[in-house]
């Protein structure tokens, strides 16, 4: 596991004073992740409100993603052909030449981040916070890979052989960041590209996109697809000539493209159930705005995103957490994204199946603590829920949601609390909210998830520090996690060096 803390603190020396000697990521120097918009300052306040006062209106991305769609598998192929054409050039460039290009794109995805958080305020629902917070992401990406890609260069005793072809899936839910970081990892990597974004969220992949032809890739080597019929999304995938498929998105679909070709050089972020332990020993202060934000954020699309909240011992009965939990909940803000002081927006769409039911119904022995709300027509505006009683084993435990939904669970010590979290399929994130360091000691030795987040909330994975990925079924293929040292390796393949042993 990564070792994933509060602080901004070097990650060696965070793990040293906390007793901790495993996990550690390396940090290099000549990467520095980029700042957020700080929202504190009057005139970034009146910027953004100059770009949600266009969203509701906006079409930005609508002639790009029109121009993209492709009517048949003709077209497809020739598609294809020209991406592998031009990933085979891309290949032979070293990877100090790819990098100068990927620095571009960094910039140009700076140079864009009105545009982005416009278009995913119109599209997606997303707030300025969230979507500023993507853009920032996709930048790292951009300079990270860049770094990462000269690092392809170095390798004493092996070559590595770039894939031809990549193509990329991302989901909707992190509309600018996840597209950006699998196309510039593949770009990194010596890689051509074909990239099909999320149906209902390809405008904003036809903006990041836009941005990366900007910065001067071209568009043989970054292809961009729009495929209206399901089809024709099957015969990508399975086309012999993709070397690999980066997706994110729910392990149905993971399971799905396998389905299309069995022999899928698949990397795959999946789902995720996961859980925040809060132990008596912690700041509950911290602990329930971290929770809240961590389930609440983005009204809780996130695969990162808490799930649960199991609380130990005493805690459960402590009025001071359960208090500030609900307060916390009924105080966000929810309205349209396009309106700058709403906190939760609308969800994707219409709430229905899993999600509906865990907005709706309650199992045998849960209560709600904050009851959820449709607060409009359309069936995408919901007040949060928290429902407590959540039972081990029951329906709300093992399934994911991917909505604006919190279950608490009690535990009667830690070591109950971990297998909880343990008994769910999935292994994405988890946290631990407590001061102790033998609890922090027990809990790093036995949970079961990919990034691991101590006295913080569990969503927001910074490039770099906290390379995101998980293991279980949170993850199918290979597992190297995104912004990581190791990721750009996954995606060729390695020859020995002539004359080397
Ligand atoms: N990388 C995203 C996060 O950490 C999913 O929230």
């Amino acid at each position: 596991h990564d070792i994933e803390t509060a602080s901004d603190a070097d990650p060696q020396l965070t793990s040293a004073l906390l007793g901790i000697t495993r996990g550690s990521v390396p940090l290099h120097s000549s990467f520095h992740n980029e700042p957020d918009t700080d929202p504190s300052l009057p005139a970034n306040r009146a910027w953004g409100r100059r770009i949600l006062a266009r969203a509701d209106a906006s079409t930005l991305g609508t002639d790009t993603i029109e121009a993209a769609t492709v009517p048949d598998e003709a077209v497809l192929g020739t598609i294809i052909d020209a991406a592998l054409t031009a990933g085979a050039a891309w290949g032979q460039k070293t990877g100090a030449e790819r990098a100068v290009v990927l620095h571009r794109a960094g910039l140009a995805l700076a140079a864009n981040r009105d545009r982005l958080i416009e278009v995913m305020a119109s599209e997606c629902g997303k707030t300025i916070a969230e979507g500023d917070a993507e853009v920032s992401e996709a930048v790292d990406f951009a300079h990270y890979y860049a770094e990462r890609s000269k690092d392809l260069d170095r390798v004493q005793g092996a070559i590595f052989v770039p894939s031809k072809l990549i193509v990329v899936t991302p989901p909707w839910n992190f509309p600018t960041a996840i597209p950006a970081g699998g196309v510039l990892a593949a770009l990194a990597s010596g890689a051509g590209v074909i990239i099909k974004p999320a149906t209902v969220a390809r405008r904003t992949g036809a903006v990041v996109v836009e941005a990366l032809w900007e910065a001067g890739i071209p568009r043989e080597l970054l292809a961009l697809v729009n495929l209206p019929h399901r089809d024709l999304g099957a015969k990508l995938i399975a086309h012999p000539a993709v070397n690999r498929v980066i997706l994110t998105g729910g392990y149905e679909t993971a399971e799905l493209f396998r389905s299309f070709r069995h022999d899928l050089p698949l990397l795959a972020e999946t789902s995720g159930k996961n859980a925040i332990i809060v132990t008596p020993s912690a700041d509950f202060d911290l602990a329930a705005a971290d929770v809240v934000k961590s389930a609440f954020g983005h009204a809780g699309q996130k695969c990162s995103a808490a799930s649960l909240v199991i609380l130990v011992g005493s805690v459960a009965k402590s009025q001071r957490f359960l208090g500030q939990l609900v307060d916390a909940a009924t105080s966000i803000r929810i309205g349209p994204a396009s309106d700058p002081v709403t906190q939760m927006g609308p969800i994707m769409s219409p709430a229905d199946g899993k999600l509906l039911h865990a907005l709706t119904t309650l199992g045998a022995e849960e209560q709600w603590l904050v009851e959820p709300k449709q607060l409009d027509e359309t069936g995408k505006l919901w007040s949060p829920g928290i429902r407590t009683g959540v039972a081990p084993g029951s329906y709300f435990h093992l399934t994911e949601f991917f909505g604006p939904v919190l279950g608490v669970m009690h535990a009667r010590n830690l070591e109950e609390a971990i297998r909880f979290q343990n008994a769910v399929d999935f292994g994405l994130t988890t946290g631990l909210h407590s001061l102790d360091a033998d609890e922090l000691a027990l809990w790093v030795d036995s949970i079961e998830a990919g990034n691991l987040y101590v006295n913080r909330g569990i969503t927001g994975a910074i490039v770099q520090r906290q390379p995101f990925g998980g293991w279980k079924r949170s993850a199918v293929g290979a597992g190297t996690k995104a912004g990581g040292p190791n990721y750009l390796f996954g995606l060729g393949s390695w020859v020995n060096e002539p004359g080397r042993n």
